[in-house]
């Protein structure tokens, strides 16, 4: 590589990295992981640990909760907050007495407010979408993201960031599900590990297994 090469590189990777300082950062960190403990303690009993329903207490009770990984697909956020909360429940389908949300489905108005309502609903969509689980802490998993990831994945993990237009093949976009749906959680884990081809590093030495884990689970949500 000759020197003025090397020069006008540099020169374009500063240039960029100057830019890239001064805007905000896009992504948002993700609620769905707080929701995912408040479906652990308030819904799981009910609809069991998939959303799929007939969780030990409604088979207890005899009653039918709703299968939450088909219904929430075509319910608003709007909707989803009233059917949580019962307020205004009735009034659902715009059609007295019809398709009612029964009694069983406790209202939860008094419980939570409305962070830990959208919360929820971030985990219900993830539920909805995904067929991996959220097996670390994502907000952890965003931080270390924006600190490691970013400079090559993309803000928003598409395979866009600054680095990586300088590699002749694009880092993998972790925002696209078809590309990520395919890869299960412990095959993630392994290239965050040992690194891929000649351009993605290996973090076994940098990274604990508690932070590959949060990092895997922030992945997951970027794709859902
Ligand atoms: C005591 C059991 C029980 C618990 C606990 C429970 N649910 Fe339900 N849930 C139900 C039943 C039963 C239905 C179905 C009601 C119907 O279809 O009339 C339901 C329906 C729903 C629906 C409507 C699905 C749809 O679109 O039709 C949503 C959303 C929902 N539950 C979310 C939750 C969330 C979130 C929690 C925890 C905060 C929760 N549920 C806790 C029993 C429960
Ligand atoms: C220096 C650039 C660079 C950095 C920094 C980087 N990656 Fe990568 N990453 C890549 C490239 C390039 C690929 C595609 C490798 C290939 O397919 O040969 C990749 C692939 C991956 C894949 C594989 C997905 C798949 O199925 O192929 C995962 C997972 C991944 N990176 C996670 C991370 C995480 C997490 C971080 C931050 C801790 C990170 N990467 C940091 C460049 C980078």
């Amino acid at each position: 590589m000759n020197k003025a090469y090397v020069t006008v590189m540099f020169a374009f990777v500063m240039s960029v990295i100057g830019i890239g300082s001064a805007v905000e950062v896009g992504a948002t960190p993700p609620a769905a992981y707080e929701g995912m403990r408040l479906y652990v303690s308030y819904c799981q009993l009910c609809h069991s640990p998939s959303g799929k329903g007939a969780g030990p207490l409604a088979k207890k009770m005899g009653i039918k909760p709703a299968d939450l990984t088909t219904t929430v697909r075509s319910r608003s956020d709007t909707i989803l907050k009233k059917i949580i909360t019962g307020k205004g429940r009735q009034t659902i389908t715009g059609r007295d007495r019809h398709n009612l949300i029964s009694r069983a489905m406790p209202e939860w108005e008094k419980v939570f407010d409305d962070t830990q309502i959208d919360a929820i609903i971030a985990y219900l969509r993830f539920l909805s979408r995904s067929n991996h689980t959220l097996m670390g802490d994502p907000e952890v998993g965003y931080k270390l993201y924006k600190k490691y990831c970013v400079v090559c994945h993309g803000e928003e993990g598409g395979g866009d960031g600054i680095m990586g237009q300088l590699l002749d093949i694009q880092p993998t976009d972790h925002s696209n599900p078809n590309e990520m749906r395919e890869i299960k959680n412990h095959q993630l884990i392994n290239i965050i590990r040992t690194g891929k081809g000649d351009y993605m590093p290996a973090w076994k030495n940098i990274l604990t297994r508690d932070e590959m884990e949060a990092l895997v689970s922030y992945i997951r949500l970027l794709s859902n």
